[in-house]
């Protein structure tokens, strides 16, 4: 069952029924401003952190879901309703929200009246803008009253929730009825007067008929929001907010004959003075309001607003050119061209803090999350890409370990998370061998780079990754393999933790010493990338750096097959007693996924292709498919814990069948996917792809519940009570390793050092496609004829020249370069 359809042409879904299983969301804003709408106009807005500078407000875990947004009433003749639905509920004869890339538009019409709403950020602009248009479908003329609302947030998400007891009276807002450009605004200064250099201003470019700023005035006491007293009344209330809880509202009356539109511009935005100009008077009392008037000035006219939707638009054309796929299967076409990509821009900024199913509070940015939402995301804009690399290992220690998070607003490192999880620093190096395979930018390595932002501490960033191999070098255990310290990149295998106090974090407390818990997830992940580090050690003309480290590299690799290996598949770990994880020889948590993905994507074992039935590659795969797979792709482990294994940590702590314990945890599904290329079965990784990957799991939106059109962190296991419901829809790193695994490996047009390797590997479902990749200026036009048959490799024609191997040396800026790829 579908609630809605994709419209490729416009690059949107379209929700075409409020009744969605959950509110399906947006992403508005990629630079520093952001907002989350929902297809029914609910969410909130932030300036660059989520936690520390939220706008306006919203509750999590409200009955019903989905409060706080913002609304507009409509009050046609005594008949009030909202377009968005929520929060009146109000029977719509006609609703239609569309999600596209940085932008929603959401229309409803009652009564003969059509009111289309469409919000967005426009670049380079700390505000989000919505410009609304009334048209009257009836045969009649008709008048009625549009009532604006958002509910301010005082600025600090989490005091917002908890701090009675002194917000309740620190609350203050000014009002200009008639602003400079002949519109209305209302000014939220809450701590303006004291410590704060910022306000927040919301504006309607038309003069207003009345305001209201105080909650209780405008709803009403014991009101929900869908019952608000203010436009019942049809009439504004002119209060003014003191204490208590500031909100933003205009009326404006609008008379419209048959097939008149109006359109109206109401922009919220936030805005910052220096020290010495906060006030425009002496006396200090009111807000100098220069740069709200100046963004107000700059929306005052649809036409402006139009302007700056159309250079959203077209800007997002430019970020979506640099690659693309044209197949002949839609849904492969539409995840790959708009949807994967755009879900990677909204992890990328947002990191794991701010969704509807993260608050914005707890979670900074992550050390490890970071470096993996950069794989999918540095081909769209690498200047970005470096800036963050370089935030990221200004967090690391001098001995190469590294906090878990960091926060966007101060840059520095989480002391609440701390550090210890020790597959950390390796990805670091696969976040920089990313950056400089898709840019060329070998300067970067030179960058100087401090350890945990102390000034004077700075080194170039090649010794950050040099501290990270050796981080791992150094913290080994009695099989070689590395010591797993807090956890590894599964946060919830916790084996030091041994945790009996109810509530307690797993990843913070206190952890047992005098184990030897290591984990073969991180001796995979370290045979992966520590060829990238050797390779980077010899560009920089260092060989003798890069030979010490493709020894240490063999060594781990030997220990993996010597020590890592339980049979059929990958052991997981071994526990602070040094027993195995994730063997046949116990009843639960036999195999799991994470090893086997990442041994095979590092190469180890992978034998002499498909067909070697002895290679453990193939056997680790093939127990994988026979014992993870489900219709709705890998669950994590098999089977689930169905009792809590304190020697385990959190892992066991789920329900079986969710999250880390025998969730399909979709994060980890790509790494199985490449790893099925790896060895040459194409048609297995496309299988599995096509079980997670959101549009061809639309025809079941009812099972799946959430959104069509981007991934999420999880997907309800075979065990599962609810098996196939997904869970966390848009934070998860799964949008960056599944365009990984889909663009350069299934498609199999990656960036390397020299060139672009072309190595498709899809299966025979896909028997042609072509591929256009802008790389470093040049543009390669890739056609393949795809016999799909495993094992094959492809030969290739550059410029009508056959080449040996699979490499399409990098091309000069400007030119176009075309590759006939045939398998
Ligand atoms: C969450 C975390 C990520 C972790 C994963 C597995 O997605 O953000 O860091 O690797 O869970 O536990
Ligand atoms: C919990 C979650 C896990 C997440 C971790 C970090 O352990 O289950 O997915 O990564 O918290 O906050």
């Amino acid at each position: 069952m579908r609630f809605g359809h994709f419209d490729d042409e416009a690059r949107e879904y379209v929700i075409t029924t409020p009744h969605t299983p959950y509110p399906w969301i947006n992403y508005l804003g990629s630079e520093q401003f952001f907002s989350l709408v929902s297809h029914q106009a609910g969410g909130y807005s932030f300036y660059r952190d989520a936690k520390m500078r939220r706008l306006t407000r919203y509750r999590y875990n409200n009955i019903p879901a989905d409060a706080g947004g913002r609304y507009l009433y409509v009050n046609d003749g005594g008949d009030v309703w909202t377009p968005s639905w929520l929060p009146v509920k109000a029977d719509l004869d006609h609703f239609e929200a569309r999600h596209g890339l940085g932008y929603s538009r959401i229309t409803g019409e009652r009564g003969g009246l059509r009111v289309e709403t469409l919000i967005f950020v426009p670049l380079g602009e700390n505000a989000e803008v919505q410009k609304v248009t009334f048209t009257n479908t009836s045969d009649a003329a008709k008048t009625f009253t549009a009532f604006s609302f958002v509910e301010f947030c005082l600025w600090n998400a989490q005091d917002d929730q908890t701090n009675y007891q002194r917000n309740l009276s620190i609350g203050e807002v000014e009002v200009e009825e008639t602003g400079p450009h002949g519109g209305s605004a209302i000014y939220h200064k809450t701590e303006y007067r004291e410590r704060r250099d910022h306000y927040a201003v919301f504006g309607v470019n038309a003069q207003a008929d009345g305001f209201d700023t105080d909650r209780d005035t405008f709803v009403g006491a014991y009101n929900s929001l869908g019952e608000a007293a203010v436009p019942r009344a049809g009439r504004s209330a002119n209060s003014v907010a003191s204490g208590w809880y500031p909100i933003g509202s205009h009326s404006v009356s609008v008379t419209l004959e048959p097939g008149e539109s109006r359109e109206l511009v109401y922009v919220l935005g936030y805005l910052e003075n220096a020290d010495e100009e906060k006030w425009a008077d002496d006396a200090h009392q009111v807000v100098n309001k220069t740069g709200a008037h100046a963004l107000l000035g700059r929306f005052a006219t649809a036409e402006q607003a139009d302007a700056a939707f159309d250079a959203l638009r077209a800007h997002w054309t430019g970020l979506l050119s640099t690659y693309s796929v044209t197949s002949g299967d839609e849904k492969l076409d539409r995840m790959v061209n708009i949807w994967n990509q755009y879900q990677c821009m909204v992890t990328f900024n947002m990191s794991r803090s701010a969704s509807y199913f993260e608050t914005g509070i707890g979670r900074g940015m992550g050390f490890r999350d970071s470096n993996q939402d950069l794989l999918g995301f540095v081909h769209l804009v690498p200047e970005r890409a470096r800036e963050r690399i370089i935030d990221i290992a200004s967090t690391q220690f001098a001995d190469g370990s590294a906090y878990h998070q960091y926060q966007p607003l101060t840059k520095r490192g989480n002391n609440d998370i701390g550090s210890g999880f020790n597959d950390d620093p390796l990805w670091l190096i696969a976040g920089v061998a990313a950056y400089i395979k898709e840019t060329g930018d070998d300067s970067i390595l030179d960058e100087p780079v401090p350890f945990d932002n102390e000034p004077g501490s700075e080194v170039p960033l090649f010794e950050h990754l040099t501290r990270s191999f050796e981080f791992t070098v150094a913290n080994r255990g009695p099989h070689g393999l590395p010591l797993i310290g807090r956890a590894d990149w599964n946060d919830c295998l916790n084996l030091n933790c041994f945790s009996t106090t109810p509530g307690e974090s797993f990843q913070t407390t206190e952890n047992q010493a005098g184990g030897v818990a290591e984990s073969v997830f991180i001796a995979a992940q370290f045979v992966l990338y520590g060829p990238e580090y050797a390779a980077l050690a010899e560009r920089r003309g260092l060989p003798d750096v890069a030979a010490a480290a493709r020894r240490h590299v063999d060594e781990v690799r030997s220990a993996v097959l010597e020590h890592g290996w339980d049979g059929a598949w990958f052991l997981r770990a071994y526990d602070y007693y040094g027993n195995p994880v994730g063997t046949d020889a116990k009843p639960e948590g036999k195999i799991w996924i994470e090893p086997q993905g990442f041994a095979v994507m590092a190469g180890i074992g992978v034998g002499s292709g498909p067909d070697d039935a002895d290679a453990p590659a193939i056997q680790a795969l093939d127990s994988v498919g026979d014992m993870l797979g489900t219709p709705h792709g890998l669950v994590l482990q098999y089977p689930a814990y169905t009792t809590y294994q304190i020697e385990l940590g959190e892992v066991s702590t789920y329900p079986p069948g969710y999250k880390e314990n025998g969730g399909i945890f979709c994060h980890n599904n790509p790494w199985v996917i490449i790893a099925e290329t790896v060895v040459g079965r194409g048609d297995r990784a496309f299988d599995y792809y096509r079980r997670i990957t959101p549009a061809y799991r639309e025809d079941i939106s009812d099972v799946h519940r959430l959104e069509p059109y981007v991934y999420a962190q999880m997907i309800a296991g075979k065990e599962a009570v609810r098996a196939g419901e997904a869970k966390n829809s848009w934070l998860t790193g799964t949008a960056a390793w599944n365009f990984v695994a889909v663009s350069q490996y299934l498609l199999g047009v990656r960036p390397d050092y020299d060139g672009l390797v072309v190595d498709p590997q899809i299966g025979p479902d896909v028997p042609s496609y072509s591929v256009t990749r802008v790389a470093r200026g040049a543009t390669y036009e890739i056609s393949v004829t795809n016999s799909g048959a495993r094992g094959a490799r492809g030969s290739l024609t550059v410029d009508g020249r056959p080449v040996e191997g699979n490499l399409v040396p990098y091309a000069p800026a400007g030119s176009t370069v075309r590759v006939e790829v045939v398998l």
